[in-house]
């Protein structure tokens, strides 16, 4: 028995012979917040039946397209704020991590240095991407995998877009022995995230623009690094500032430099850090 003042405690106790020591930690955590979440904004009942279907909603907005679960997530900052602390319990060595996003796919195609990833005669400005992966001592790394994928001129991934061939604007690239990776492309454009779901609905009410910032995603892996999983982003973009889902630092805000032949330009070094090479699983599959 308990009452309104006891009733966390007595939750908590329920709890407290789980096995897995990891799992009792997290749920315990999780207990204790979202009581004082509870306690601290007051629902009424109406209000908290209406939340509890926002998150029924959201579970049955998850397609073969769309996992409206991963974008509430992102949306609320929880997906950048994961990243970084994992840089932070790291060392805080390394390129900046962001995000991953829905529209990654395993099985890029396989690519030669210089070759273009833009497989859609449609066109789009060209741009050339270079740099190198180093590590944390400066020094190259050499047959690293640089995985690439963004979105066309018109702001669509082409898992998204009909109108795109299979794997446009995507390549696995290798770094060379002075870790150095080219590629040709479009410049991409920013889009919005996906708003006819329930996440739309919360943008919406909360006089929030869905906007991100155009980039390029890049996950670079090597046996014996910790795979890097990031985004760099174009710094004339106007959400640059503003990226709804907050992945944009200082540090990954990219220059899209004119040189003098007029070719429009991205230069960009990674660094890694030495820990497991661990490859995500799809977020939509
Ligand atoms: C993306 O960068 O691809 C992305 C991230 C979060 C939500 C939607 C898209
Ligand atoms: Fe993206």
């Amino acid at each position: 028995m308990h009452g309104c003042a006891s009733v966390t405690g007595v939750v908590l106790e329920a709890m407290s012979s789980t096995p897995d020591a990891r799992l009792r930690a997290v749920m315990e955590s999780l207990v204790r917040h979202l009581h004082e979440f509870i306690r601290e904004s007051r629902p009424t009942e109406e209000e908290f039946e209406r939340g509890l279907d926002f998150v029924r909603r959201l579970g049955q907005a998850c397609s073969a397209q769309k996992n409206e679960v991963v974008l509430l997530s992102d949306l609320l900052g929880v997906s950048t704020l994961v990243v970084m602390l994992e840089k932070e319990r790291r060392g805080g060595v390394g390129s900046d991590p962001a995000l991953l996003g829905p529209f990654w796919r395993a099985q890029s195609p396989r690519c030669k240095p210089g070759d273009s990833i833009a497989r859609d005669a449609r066109g789009g400005e060209p741009l050339e991407v270079s740099g190198r992966v180093l590590d944390v001592e400066g020094k190259p790394v050499a047959g690293a995998l640089v995985d690439v994928w963004q979105a066309s001129p018109v702001g669509l991934y082409e898992n998204q877009d009909p109108a795109q061939p299979e794997h446009n604007l995507r390549g696995l690239f290798e770094t060379d022995a002075e870790g150095r990776y080219r590629f040709r492309t479009v410049r991409p454009a920013g889009y919005p995230v996906p708003t006819d779901g329930p996440c739309g609905e919360l943008l919406r009410a909360q006089d929030r623009h869905p906007w991100r910032p155009a980039h390029i995603h890049f996950m670079i892996s090597r046996e014996g690094y910790a795979t890097l999983v990031t985004q760099v982003f174009d710094n004339a973009d106007d959400a640059i500032e503003s990226d709804v889902v907050f992945g944009v630092t200082p540090a990954l805000a990219g220059r899209f430099e004119r040189r003098g032949d007029g070719a429009l330009h991205l230069e960009f070094d990674f660094v890694l850090r030495r820990g497991e090479r661990r490859i995500p699983t799809p977020p939509i599959p």
